[in-house]
């Protein structure tokens, strides 16, 4: 007997759909996987053989060979444990041949046919939807991750004889759904607000701009000054996440095994902050078994690299195309993945060594060599992807001491929000979300000037001694700023705002 059930793999951040295919013949006991399965799905046959058999049914001694289609994709980790054992019951007519021609099968057994958690579910459910399969079954742990997807019936399970149940009619496994409207309600909660903050009204200012408009900021400042702090509140003021976007940055942490049980969409903007020991591989996305990096975790969020000089100058490196393409491209020998990565870069360094270069109020100690050395880690290429270079300046003892509130995050999250709602209905017929996206043959058309911010724009670049990379990132810089302004037009202090946000690009980087 042949039977065939359909399964599932990924590749990238995408899921494939396959089938396996399974022949059971008399002969001498064998069993075989053919398929281009890697080395844990080989194993699938130690596991399959002891959850049939461990789960009360009979593991067939007869000559099995298990075909997973299509041949040419390799077959990765253990969710096919599951499709393989549903396969050889239906081969073996332990349960009816065509009743699993509905559902889709994922999960990974353990020897006693309890299902394991897998990887990357809800890519896998996306392409069985487009695929028009209308149920899945899969480990429970991965339930509401899957139930996410319209037009999918999920039935989460916890062990292989659960599912035979279902499927021979004795027992039914119930649906999981998911409540939309609670998940995108739920407000996240964070212990750090913008009010925390005093004085800085400018650094306050810049990262507002930042939010808005998805821009990449760099930070300089001496120690305490607050940098950390400001950027670790950042989160607080990012604008809110469409469905869309919820949906692309859960795909990349389902793919990374990163989803946890209970939930079903990542609903908040990411931030990460990696420590400066950071591998390449960590860092951009790759490895032995390629998985996304922290760059693709923080895909539409933030990606916080505090001191950073720190870094080995090679990982900072690896990161300059990704985040011009917003993609990850991975080469392997029978294919190439890619994992997204548009996102907000946002970094803080120390001007110096010794940290007070350029400080009113206490004397830098470094030779001129040695501040070239340590400004000399972070490339001219790399500044070419920062938006915004802000320079922090310390504290004043004045701003400490006040009595007065600053502003809310929540305050400041909503004109973020109304500017960004600005920018999805200038772009919404193009895969663009923010102005920091757009492409240099974008400039034209969405931001324009008129003759007098021409001229304002020639004389900058003229006295501040701009280069020509900086050109384009105050036009961004400057449409944002517009559109916090509810502006349709970029005007001349719009502009000028933009202009002082290249600071670095005339001291150290022409
Ligand atoms: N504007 C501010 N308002 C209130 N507290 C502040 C402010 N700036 C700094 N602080 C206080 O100083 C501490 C140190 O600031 P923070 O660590 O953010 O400085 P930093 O610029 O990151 O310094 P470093 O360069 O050493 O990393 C903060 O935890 C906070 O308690
Ligand atoms: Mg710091
Ligand atoms: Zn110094």
């Amino acid at each position: 007997m042949i039977s065939k059930v359909k399964s599932c793999g990924l590749m990238g951040v995408d899921g494939f759909v396959g089938e396996v295919e399974t022949d059971i013949s008399n002969g001498l006991p064998a069993f075989d996987i053919v398929g281009l399965p890697d080395a844990a799905v080989r194993e699938a046959r130690e596991r399959v053989r002891a959850a049939v058999k461990n789960s009360g049914f009979n593991f067939p001694v007869k000559r099995m060979t298990v075909n997973l289609a299509p041949a040419h994709i390799k077959k990765e980790g253990a969710c096919f444990d599951l499709p393989i054992s549903i396969a050889i019951l239906a081969a073996s007519e332990q349960i009816d041949i065509d009743c699993p021609a509905q559902y889709m099968f994922l999960g990974e057994l353990s020897l006693t046919g309890e299902l394991r958690p897998i990887k990357g579910a809800l890519p896998i459910a996306i392409a069985a939807r487009d695929h028009g399969i209308e149920k899945m079954i899969l480990p429970k742990e991965n339930a509401y991750e899957a139930a996410t997807v319209k037009g999918l019936q999920v039935y989460p399970a916890s062990n292989l004889q659960e599912i035979v149940f279902h499927l021979t009619g004795q027992k039914q496994l119930a649906p999981c759904s998911v409540a939309f409207d609670e998940i995108f309600a739920s407000e996240n909660q964070y212990d750090v607000d913008f009010c925390d903050v005093k004085g800085q009204e400018n650094v306050k200012r810049a990262l507002e701009v930042a939010a808005a408009g998805g821009h990449n900021v760099l930070m300089t400042g001496p120690p305490g000054s607050g940098k950390t702090m400001i950027a670790k509140r950042l989160p607080t003021i990012l604008p809110d996440m469409s469905f869309e976007e919820a949906l692309e940055v859960t795909k990349i942490h389902s793919v990374a095994g990163l989803i946890s049980k209970n939930t079903s969409l990542i609903t908040n903007r990411v931030f990460r902050s990696p420590h400066h020991t950071i591998s390449n591989a960590s860092l951009v996305g790759g490895g032995r078994m390629p998985k996304p990096g922290e760059i693709s975790l923080a895909h539409l969020g933030v990606l916080f690299l505090d001191e950073l000089p720190e870094f080995k100058k090679d990982v900072l490196e690896v990161m300059r195309q990704p985040l011009e393409d917003g993609v990850v491209t991975i080469s392997r020998i029978n294919a190439s993945l890619t994992y997204p990565c548009n996102t907000m870069l946002i970094a803080s360094m120390n001007p110096c060594k010794c940290g007070f270069y350029g400080d009113s109020t206490r004397e830098c100690t470094c030779s001129a060599v040695q501040i070239q050395k340590y400004l000399g880690k972070i490339s001219g290429p790399l500044m070419d992807r920062i938006d915004i270079q802000l320079q922090v300046a310390p504290v004043k003892y004045k701003d400490l001491e006040s009595t007065s509130r600053p502003e809310h995050s929540r305050d400041i999250k909503s004109r973020v929000n109304q500017a960004r709602k600005i920018q999805l209905e200038r772009y919404q017929k193009s895969k663009i979300y923010a102005n920091s996206q757009l492409q240099p043959s974008h400039m034209q058309k969405y931001c324009k000037l008129g003759t007098q911010e021409k001229e304002l724009l020639k004389n900058a670049f003229e006295k501040l001694g701009l280069s020509a990379r900086a050109h384009n990132r105050i036009l961004k810089v400057a449409r944002t700023i517009a559109d916090l302004d509810v502006s349709d037009s970029i005007r001349t202090h719009h502009l000028a705002e933009a202009i002082q946000y290249r600071s670095l690009d005339r001291k150290f980087w022409n």
